[in-house]
């Protein structure tokens, strides 16, 4: 026998869930739980692996997930989400999980990992493809196309629901700008004339039309809204939410084509607060109706799905100095989602970066490898009360390979050394380069 086999045989049986108190752990068990993990029982390069580290899914959570660049937040990202299509699918129906995929690095979730086998097999586990929705901006599918992501569908927001300070915000204007008085004016005033159905091109005719703004401010916004016309996603009709947020789907929101230039960077950040702002709406008008429910007749149901949200490199949208026009939206979903069923998981290099309130509101947090200073004392303020010496210890026992983690759990009050597990699905965030032009 070699030592791989080995290694697979020795693993414990032992399990423990993570995200829940004690209470729930004995009520529950291991139900409504995913595999994130091992316990990591040895220093160096290859530890001894102990105990399986299940996480609970079943209940809303606000989870960090930070590191340096490359060791591994999006790859653990990837195994919850995988998690969650493994399921019992009674559970699986009444979650839908939405993924804000920056990078464009997700949609390989559909193809199973056809790369790790023998690691896979280490761990006793298979390769496995995870049934996953990738979406992407309607006028961009050829982008997408080109570049060998397979679109399942693809979603607009409706020109609208973005009131006058989102276009700002979207151009990136603000109340001194002659442009950002106009937009707002604009889009404002043909609200009141056509209600609700109107596009681009009716904006830019009304644009047109305010004499008392000088030809070059019309001129300059008019240019600003034909390119919002070429980024494919503002249109007179909108993707709805219950269509994106699908009891037992994953849904991948690929907003990766708005990476490739700064004046793009503003269209993600009002996908991802119109999204979150919609969610968050109509989880409440919905956990309104689960209670009643609950009266009148015992059970919890609602057609609306507890909604986890994923968002990697999410220093972008909630920094914590500067705008961002998703900011407020977040921190509404940090402080008070997890009472009308909302989670977020969200991935930083950055902990430092990112805004203290995400900090202090999350209560399971997973950190790979951190060196810089300032992002381990960002940490350090979490500074649970059930440590026995002080984070910046535990960092240096982090092993250095990929996937080793450090997390805290606020729910058990445990703190855990864990090696990550291998992903079921492709890992394309190695590979993506290959797909690029
Ligand atoms: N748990 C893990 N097991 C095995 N390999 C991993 C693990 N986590 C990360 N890796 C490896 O490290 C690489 C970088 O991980 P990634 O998640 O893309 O980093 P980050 O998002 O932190 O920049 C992955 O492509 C993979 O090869
Ligand atoms: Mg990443």
């Amino acid at each position: 026998m070699d030592n791989r086999n080995a290694a697979t045989t020795s693993f414990q049986e032992e399990e423990s869930v993570i995200g829940r108190s004690l209470s729930e752990r004995e009520r529950y068990g291991k139900e409504g739980t995913g595999y994130l993990g091992r316990v990591v029982l040895s220093k160096g390069e290859r530890p001894v692996l102990g105990r399986k580290i299940l996480i609970d899914l079943a209940k809303p959570h606000m989870i960090l997930i930070c590191g340096k660049r490359g060791y591994g937040k999006s790859y653990t990202m990837a195994v919850l989400i995988e998690e969650f299509a493994r399921l019992p699918v009674a559970l699986q129906n009444r979650i839908a999980v939405i993924v804000i995929d920056t990078v464009g690095i997700f949609w390989s979730l559909k193809t199973p990992n056809k790369f790790e086998t023998n690691i896979l097999q280490e761990w006793g586990l298979k390769a496995e493809a995870t049934n996953a929705r990738v979406l992407v901006p309607q006028g961009l599918l050829t982008f997408y196309k080109d570049r060998g992501i397979p679109a399942d569908g693809t979603f607009t927001i409706k020109a609208s629901e973005l009131t006058g300070t989102e276009w700002m915000a979207l151009f990136k204007l603000t109340w001194k700008d002659p442009e950002g008085i106009l937009i707002h004016r604009a889009v404002e005033d043909l609200k009141e004339k056509l209600g609700t159905y109107f596009g681009i091109d009716e904006i830019i005719s009304a644009v047109e039309n305010y004499k008392e703004f000088d030809f070059n401010t019309r001129q300059a916004l008019v240019n600003r809204l034909k390119m919002a016309k070429s980024w494919g996603v503002i249109e007179k009709t909108g993707t709805k939410t219950k269509d994106i947020a699908r009891a037992g789907s994953i849904t991948i929101i690929d907003v990766s084509a708005y990476r490739q230039s700064i004046e793009m960077e503003g269209v993600r950040d009002v996908i991802v607060a119109l999204l979150g702002k919609r969610l968050f709406e109509e989880r409440m008008l919905y956990r309104k109706e689960e209670e009643a429910k609950l009266m009148t007749e015992n059970v919890r149901t609602s057609e609306m799905p507890l909604v986890w949200l994923f968002i990697d490199e999410a220093h972008i949208f909630m920094p914590k100095s500067g705008k961002n026009i998703a900011l407020s939206v977040l921190l509404e979903w940090a402080r008070v989602g997890r009472q009308p069923g909302l989670s977020l998981v969200l991935a930083t290099q950055m902990p430092e970066r990112l805004h203290t309130d995400f900090l202090s509101q999350c209560d399971i947090f997973i950190s790979h490898r951190l060196t810089a200073g300032p992002d381990i004392d960002a940490v350090g303020t979490l500074r649970p009360t059930y440590l026995y010496q002080s984070i910046e210890k535990y960092y240096a026992d982090i092993p250095t390979g990929k996937g080793f983690a450090i997390v805290l759990d606020d729910n058990s009050e445990k703190l855990w050394m864990i090696r990550v597990r291998p992903r079921l699905s492709w890992d394309a965030g190695t590979t993506a380069s290959a797909f690029r032009k």
